[in-house]
């Protein structure tokens, strides 16, 4: 197996992570456990994605549409997520990871709010990669969000109309300044975007795995990176 060439790896990753719930029912667990192990694979994914010279990773870990979900398993989720920054905070830092966050962040219980504003404020200085959480996110809401700010800036008149274009509105995204993703990867078989990144993913290469996030591992993320290497992107024209 070569190694693959700089221009063949991905400079952003970004990863639905699908299946914690199965994974922990095949089990005979309560779902809060799959999570669990979820968040034991995100530390390994940060890892594989910090050796391979992925420099963005991006990470679905609550869509608006979850709060949907039984009260009692937002309620852990949250939980998890507050331990989990605390946790992955040392592997931030010793790597000099930034981390960023999107999402209706307002809408997150103050104690994720607080654990992440203090994550974000202590990696704000740290230029080896940048781990993006999307959390109470939704691509749409993101979207209508951004064409309310154009919409008020034009109508305040410190915005022409002509000069709203692809990347100026991309600017106006939760994801701006970082470069759209090259690669995005769904576990658990399941082969939708669900509200991800809708824009930004208009040209990534999509790679999905029936392999349960708990589960997903140095083997997957080969494959992964193989595959991707082995595309040929034309992003519309002929090569
Ligand atoms: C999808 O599995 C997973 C989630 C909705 C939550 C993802 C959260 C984590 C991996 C935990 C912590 C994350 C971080 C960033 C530390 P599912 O519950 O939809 O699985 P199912 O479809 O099998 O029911």
């Amino acid at each position: 197996m070569t190694q693959a060439s700089p221009a063949k790896v991905p400079a952003h990753i970004a990863i639905i992570m699908d299946g914690n719930g199965r994974w922990a029912r095949e089990r005979g667990l309560p779902r809060i456990e799959g999570h669990r192990a979820g968040a034991e694979t995100v530390q390994r994914v940060i890892e594989a994605c910090r050796q391979a010279g992925v420099r963005y990773l991006t990470l679905y870990a609550f869509s608006t549409e979850n709060w949907r979900r039984p009260i009692t398993e937002v309620a852990q989720l949250m939980k998890l997520l507050t331990t989990s920054l605390g946790k992955h905070l040392a592997q931030l830092q010793e790597h000099r990871i930034r981390l960023h966050a999107i999402g209706e962040l307002e809408r997150l219980p103050m104690p994720v709010r607080r654990a992440l504003q203090s994550a974000m404020r202590a990696t704000a200085q740290n230029d080896a990669g940048v781990l993006t959480l999307a959390l109470s996110y939704g691509s749409r809401a993101e979207i209508v969000a951004a064409v309310r700010q154009a919409a008020t800036r034009a109508m305040a008149g410190t915005l022409r109309i002509e000069d709203i274009t692809e990347e100026s509105f991309a600017s106006l995204l939760q994801t701006a300044g970082m470069p759209d993703p090259d690669l995005i990867i769904r576990t658990a078989n399941e082969m939708r975007l669900s509200n991800f990144l809708l824009w930004q993913a208009s040209y990534a290469e999509l790679w999905v795995t029936p392999t349960l996030w708990p589960d997903f591992g140095e083997e997957d993320f080969r494959r992964a990176m193989a595959d991707y290497a082995a595309r040929t992107r034309r992003f519309g024209g002929v090569v």
